[in-house]
């Protein structure tokens, strides 16, 4: 079978996954991440979980279609704690907000383990994702950025270190950035920017106080040249 097109913010979580045995993708919805990355050879099985049993069936229904029905295991679960014996080595949290991400990795101590990793998109609030992951002992080994179909998106990599730390709150919000920023993640600071001048106008609007954004978009502006 053909290997399947995938939308660019899950092409980016499958190039954020090295070769691994066992994927675990927690709300999988239609589980095309796993069928990829099956079709590609860089997994050898896959756990699909999701909370909802409409999506699961459909994962069901694609799963079979594209043949791998043997390979995968599906589980009508809330979260990831279910699969602590499933010995997956990758789990991928995608296309959910930011603090139900941390919710689902805080209730699964069992991704407290540095020989697993943890690919997470979140759809908002990344800051509060990098928070918990730093609060609970989590290292960010890697981030991608990703456009399709005019949205930004940001996909990043984890791994348990057992070292608790804060970070600054840029670095929270937008990641930690190399000196060479690719074009997808200047696209994705520019909507960030976008974002963060109408929430200050809306504040200051308001009567409130917006240096919290006001501050960040300074910080934007040095990265941006602009
Ligand atoms: C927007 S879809 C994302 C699907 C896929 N991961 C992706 O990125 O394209 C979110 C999925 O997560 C599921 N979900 C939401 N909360 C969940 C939870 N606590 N545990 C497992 N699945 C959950 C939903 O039912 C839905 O199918």
């Amino acid at each position: 079978m053909p290997i399947p097109q995938l939308p660019k913010r899950l092409l980016a979580c499958a190039l954020l996954i090295d070769k691994a045995d066992v994927l675990a993708d927690i709300g999988t919805d239609h589980g095309y991440l796993a069928i990829y990355l099956l079709s590609s050879g860089k997994i050898s099985r896959a756990h699909l979980t999701d909370i909802n049993e409409g999506p699961l069936s459909r994962a069901e229904a694609n799963v079979g279609e594209a043949g791998f029905k043997d390979l995968c295991e599906l589980h009508l679960t809330d979260g990831a704690a279910a699969l602590a014996e499933s010995g997956a080595d990758v789990y991928a949290i995608c296309g959910m907000g930011g603090e139900l991400i941390a919710d689902i990795i805080s209730r699964a101590p069992h991704l407290r383990d540095g020989s697993i990793a943890l690919v997470l998109q979140p759809m908002s609030r990344p800051e509060a994702l990098r928070a918990c992951l730093f609060d609970l002992g989590f290292e960010i080994e890697r981030e991608l950025h990703a456009t399709d179909t005019g949205r930004h998106y940001v996909c990043i990599r984890a791994r348990y270190t057992g070292k608790c730390h804060t970070a600054p709150l840029e670095e929270l919000c937008f990641g930690k950035l190399g000196a060479e920023l690719s074009c997808e993640a200047v696209d994705y600071l520019h909507d960030r920017r976008r974002s963060l001048l109408r929430a200050s106008e809306g504040i200051e609007r308001g009567g409130g106080d917006a240096s919290r954004e006001r501050g960040l978009i300074a910080y934007l502006d040095t990265l941006l040249d602009k």
